[in-house]
């Protein structure tokens, strides 16, 4: 299969396409973005994914999915208090800290998160803010899918951050068809 291609959009899908392609057709996908964060011992850890999902309302669940390469895969996989921050658009420099290994000394700053024992380490920010609880891990391979069910929450409505064609935006302001 070609790679993504205006033109050919509505072509018929064809069997044989690269790890390359599937990656655009992803790419394509506009997703939510949250930070998952929890302790490690002494150390905050936290990852920025857009694979965050609501999976249930009763109870209250997300899943989302973290690469075993991930700071804190490994981490969640002892199943600690966690902590899920939906973010806003006004959240995208705190999410590109939270995307790259390379900004790992910039997370966590104190003005910007609640860092206290006996809580998972909650961002300031966002949209919405749960604390959670792991309910169920699934191995995949290259990942491990978690299922968390939220304790407490708290709810600030604003515009969302999405991940979009390898950026982040606001979608603030956009024409949204509502069902
Ligand atoms: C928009 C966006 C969405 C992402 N979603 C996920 C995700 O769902 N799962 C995942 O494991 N990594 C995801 N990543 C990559 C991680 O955020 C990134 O590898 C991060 O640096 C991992 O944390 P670490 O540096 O502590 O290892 C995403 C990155 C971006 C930019």
């Amino acid at each position: 299969m070609a790679r993504y291609d205006a033109a050919a959009a509505g072509e018929a899908p064809a069997a044989t396409f690269t790890p390359p392609d599937f990656r655009d057709v992803l790419a394509h996908l506009a997703s939510g973005v949250a930070i998952v964060s929890c302790w490690d011992g002494q150390a905050p850890r936290g990852l920025l994914v857009s694979s965050i999902t609501g999976l249930s309302v009763e109870p209250p669940r997300f899943l989302f999915c973290v690469r075993k390469e991930a700071g804190c895969h490994d981490a969640l996989l002892r199943r600690p208090a966690l902590s899920v921050s939906l973010l806003a658009a006004d959240d995208k420099e705190e999410a590109l800290r939270f995307a790259s290994g390379s900004r790992a000394a910039e997370r966590f700053a104190p003005e910007r998160w609640r860092l206290q024992p006996g809580a998972p380490p909650t961002f300031r920010g966002g949209i919405a803010r749960a604390e959670c609880f792991v309910d169920a891990v699934i191995d995949t391979g290259s990942h491990s899918v978690f299922i968390v069910e939220a304790e407490r929450f708290a709810f600030t409505p604003a515009a969302p951050l999405v991940a979009w064609n390898r950026g982040l935006a606001g979608l603030g302001g956009a024409e949204v068809a509502r069902g």
